[in-house]
């Protein structure tokens, strides 16, 4: 199919109340999900917020819902969705600030929270050092590093959903990625936060988290690996201080 009209069906949030509006798009083969939002702004309402940067699948802020399931609005084509009628919300999980922007502050500080960045005890960084990895070492991590913060992973967790203080999948991950990088010596202090009331433990192993995941990043699997280390840790840490 080349060209379709195609009825987005949008939920908005004012501030104040929600309500639904319903846009007629001409979809042409390639349109994605992105482009639509802008063709009702530019067309029907230049009020409807939403947020998106690259439009490239790189920078995770276009996230929303589609038809029901987290998707980025700009690697998601509408010809594709197989449908004339496309449901669009705000992801779950998240505070909506208005229509389908969401608040992320707390889930960029749940991130941090797990020191998202190589600790080296010696370097000064005075002088460069150059860290030298095999592909083997590299292929222990890489997968989790491909993480573009969109939160699709986070909107879907039951554990973050009826925990505030969990620090969720995508922060799980990342925790992971450093824990598994040969050139970190920050081992302990973050496998603290890992293990910590708000860690690993506190999943529910739902799985959904890497279902939706547009980049491949798997947290639920790096979640796993990350309990197995918690739980080793957690023993030594009791018969050997
Ligand atoms: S792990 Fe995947 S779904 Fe979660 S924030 Fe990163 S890229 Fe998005
Ligand atoms: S606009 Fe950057 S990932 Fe979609």
């Amino acid at each position: 199919m080349e060209e379709m009209e195609v009825i987005f069906r949008i939920k908005r949030f004012d501030g104040e109340r929600e309500y639904w509006s319903n846009f007629v798009i001409p979809a042409k083969k390639g349109m994605t999900v992105l482009e639509g939002l802008f063709y009702v702004k530019e067309n029907y309402d230049s009020s409807l917020a939403f947020r998106a940067s690259c439009r490239m699948g790189i920078c995770g802020s276009c996230a929303i819902k589609i038809n029901g399931k987290p998707k980025l609005a700009c690697e998601t084509q509408i010809l594709h969705l197989n449908s004339n009628k496309i449901k669009v919300e705000p992801l779950d999980n998240f505070k909506v600030i208005k229509d389908l922007i969401t608040e992320f502050e707390g889930f960029f500080v749940k991130h941090s929270r797990v020191k998202p960045y190589l600790i080296r005890k010696e370097d000064n960084y005075a002088e460069p050092v150059e860290l030298i990895q095999k592909p083997s070492q590299l292929s222990k991590y890489y997968d989790y590093s491909l993480c573009i913060k969109c939160g699709a992973c986070y909107s879907v967790c039951p554990a973050s959903s009826s925990r505030d203080d969990y620090l969720g999948p995508a922060a799980m991950a990342s925790a992971y990625r450093f824990i598994a990088d040969s050139r970190d010596e920050g081992y302990k202090e973050r496998m603290e936060i890992v293990c910590g009331d708000c860690g690993v433990w506190r999943c529910h192993f739902a799985g959904e988290c890497s279902e939706v995941c547009p980049k491949g990043v798997e947290p639920a699997k790096a979640i796993q690996k990350l309990r197995f280390k918690s739980a080793l840790y957690m023993l030594r840490k009791l018969f050997m201080g």
